[in-house]
């Protein structure tokens, strides 16, 4: 399976900086050996979409509405999303869960509605620190993955799961490759007890993901990938976590 590392810009970005971004990301990954996908805000698709023409450069977005279409002032739909050519979509995210209040039971129904309209979604699971101080890493994660395991029944080995401890993400404070292991193999667990097809998902590492820690996590036998904040902004350090994934 190859290997998946997915860019997530989050709000950051203007039409200059994308522009200079996507052109060099577009031409690092010529011979990349693994899928690359960058995550840019909705405004930011249609341009991505021009940049990206030709290249093997995948596009993504960072959330969408689980309503298909009506009165819902500053969603964007999946359909929507279909038409600029995304194939990703990140859903869950611990920032939207965190500040948009999105529960397990929205975040299952936006990888359904992603499912539906031919998008993947990057679910994204992950605990708090004092989540894991408390000794509830296991139990918080479970607990997500199983809400859009029992919303996506059969459809759940199409999916793309990100592990991405709260602690980790844009504090420069890495999980170790053995912490992510430990629960990536876990995931892997309880993905195989709802599909025969567990083998196939792509399960990604997310927090403090850089060019010096990269191979080390990507070398874990189920860490498929990576999902990329901060490191996603600069093309050399994009690049250099996309070879260390080769
Ligand atoms: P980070 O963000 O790489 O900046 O920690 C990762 C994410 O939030 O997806």
């Amino acid at each position: 399976m190859k290997k998946l590392i997915a860019g997530n810009w989050k709000m950051n970005g203007n039409l200059a900086a994308n522009d200079a971004l996507v052109r060099a990301v577009v031409w690092g990954i010529r011979e990349a050996a693994c899928t690359v996908a960058v995550c840019v805000p909705a405004p930011y698709l249609a341009q991505v979409q021009m940049l990206r023409a030709g290249s093997q450069l995948e596009l993504g977005a960072q959330d969408l509405s689980q309503h298909e279409q009506g009165a819902y002032t500053g969603e964007v739909s999946a359909a929507m999303l279909k038409e600029f050519g995304v194939r990703y979509a990140i859903v869950g995210h611990s920032e939207r869960r965190q500040y948009h209040g999105e529960t397990d039971a929205v975040v299952a129904e936006k990888a359904k509605v992603a499912l539906a309209a031919g998008i993947t979604p990057i679910v994204c699971v992950g605990e708090t620190l004092a989540e894991r101080e408390a000794g509830r890493t296991e139990e918080v994660v479970k607990r997500q993955m199983a809400a859009v395991i029992h919303t996506n029944g059969h459809c759940i080995s199409e999916i793309v799961v990100a592990y991405e401890p709260v602690w980790a993400i844009g504090t420069g404070r890495t999980a170790t490759p053995e912490q992510a292991q430990q629960m990536h193999a876990l995931l892997r667990a309880q993905l195989k007890a709802a599909t025969e097809h567990a083998d196939r998902v792509r399960i990604l590492y997310g927090g403090s993901m850089n060019a010096g820690n990269a191979a080390s996590l990507l070398a874990q036998s189920d860490i498929d990938g990576g999902l990329i904040g901060g490191a996603s902004l600069k093309a050399p350090d994009f690049l250099q976590i996309i070879a260390a994934a080769a």
